[in-house]
């Protein structure tokens, strides 16, 4: 097989389900049939990609058209998932025939200036330009050593709630927290996306408890805060060794994510809470007094690609100003590559062509990574990723693009 042998085409609705078959084979997963059902809503046939060789599927990758907050409020992003390539057509560059292609409609559509994506292995994206711009850590928290700092506030109210997926009065009353916590990265969330959340299949419980919702309210009713989470029995050798899974934890104040991290790392039966969804600077962190017993681990989370240059600078906003001339390095998408003028700041930005020496030269990589306002240009220049060819240049594009909270994604998608 070579690569001019693959014929690239959406996959059809009807064929969603064998898609689907095909990347859990892709993944080493158990394709149960009932996650048909979970992701159908989110299919966009349309934006689905199915790389054949005659009548075989060799890959797949498919978009959902999301909305995700970029600093100054949400913006369309190209969604990427569903990537995935049979065991027996590996490293024979499907995938690069599959990206190739899905970079160019996502240009020619124009719907999106920015795609993301989560990756199932942190190298398979960077030569495509995806650029780490929301790191994401996880805590497995002990409760026997854990002492909060903070006091409760006994204003705050705790409300269980069953099955929160039968009630759409449930989300409408979570929309609000989960849309006032939102961080540059952040997926918008709307009742297709919490239909997926809350659904809570049996396949998807792994051995542990129906989801758990638990409402942080305060005197006059108002939700202030939730916890999405699911119990695994175990018995140790010494009595009970639980493990809670927290599958979402949102809070807007600080009395609410008091009560809700006292009530996870209090639950009768459980030893321990476990957690993959935390910002880089979450304050838990710093609500506990011994953090070493939370085992926070920063790892990769969304990968951010800029799709038009032009128009990724110019639709966020900035808390300082900066110009500088900057050589972007973009073989993947070669309608980026040259020299752009960039001039942002509070008031505006602008970003068009110049042939003016360049004041840095980065790839897509980089600008992906820093866009969000996490990982600044100051931090990639240490590590060797942007070049500086006029002194200060870095230190103030940098300034002008961090926010004032790292990105976070709690979204997989
Ligand atoms: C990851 C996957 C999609 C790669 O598909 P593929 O068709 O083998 O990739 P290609 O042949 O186009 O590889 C392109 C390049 O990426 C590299 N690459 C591919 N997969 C890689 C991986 N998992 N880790 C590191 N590099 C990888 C290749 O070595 C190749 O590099 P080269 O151009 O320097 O030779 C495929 O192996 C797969 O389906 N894996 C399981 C499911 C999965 O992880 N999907 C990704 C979901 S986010």
């Amino acid at each position: 097989m070579t690569v001019s042998d693959l014929e690239l085409r959406p996959l059809t609705a009807s064929f969603f389900p064998a898609a689907l078959r095909f990347v859990h084979r892709a993944f080493g997963e158990e394709f149960g049939g009932w996650q048909v059902e979970t992701e159908r809503p989110l299919f966009e046939p349309d934006r689905s990609l199915g790389a054949y060789l005659g009548d075989d599927l060799v890959g797949t990758t498919w978009i959902q058209s999301l909305r995700v907050e970029v600093p100054g409020g949400p913006r369309p992003v190209a969604g990427v998932t569903g990537v995935s390539v049979s065991p027996v057509y590996r490293r024979r560059g499907v995938l690069s025939a599959l990206m190739d292609r899905q970079l160019a409609d996502i240009h020619e559509r124009g719907r999106e200036a920015l795609a993301a994506l989560w990756a199932s292995e942190a190298t398979i994206y960077g030569r495509f330009g995806y650029g780490l711009a929301a790191p994401i850590a996880a805590v497995r928290g002990e409760r026997a050593h854990l002492r909060f700092l903070t006091p409760p506030d006994d204003q705050v109210r705790l409300r269980l709630v069953e099955e929160a997926g039968a009630d759409p009065a449930v989300a409408a009353r979570l929309t609000p927290v989960h849309a006032a916590a939102a961080r540059p990265g952040s997926v918008v969330r709307d009742d297709r996306r919490w239909g997926v959340v809350l659904a809570d299949p049996p396949g998807d419980r792994k051995g542990a408890s129906p989801l758990a919702t638990v409402i942080a309210e305060a005197a006059d009713g108002t939700a202030e805060g939730y916890v999405l989470y699911r119990v695994e029995t175990r018995r140790g050798a010494t009595g009970p060794d639980g493990v809670v899974r927290i599958r979402e934890f949102v809070a807007t104040t600080v009395r609410a994510r008091v009560a809700l991290w006292r009530h996870v790392a209090t639950l009768d039966l459980t030893a321990t809470f476990e957690w993959y969804g935390l910002a880089a600077d979450d304050p838990l962190f710093h609500l506990v007094s011994d953090p070493r017993r939370l085992a926070f681990t920063l790892s990769d989370g969304l990968f951010v690609r800029v799709i038009d240059v032009a128009r990724a600078v110019t639709e966020r906003t900035y808390r300082g100003s900066a110009a500088a001339t900057v050589e972007l390095v973009d073989a993947a998408c070669p309608w980026n590559a040259g020299r752009w003028r960039f001039d942002v700041g509070p008031d505006g930005a602008s970003c068009t062509r110049t042939t003016d020496a360049a004041d840095l030269t980065l790839s897509a990589r980089e600008l992906g990574a820093a866009y969000l306002g996490g990982p600044t240009l100051r931090t990639l220049a240490l590590a060797g990723r942007v070049d500086e060819r006029r002194s200060g240049a870095v230190d103030a594009l940098s300034d002008a693009f961090a926010g004032p909270l790292a990105p976070a994604c709690f979204e997989v998608f």
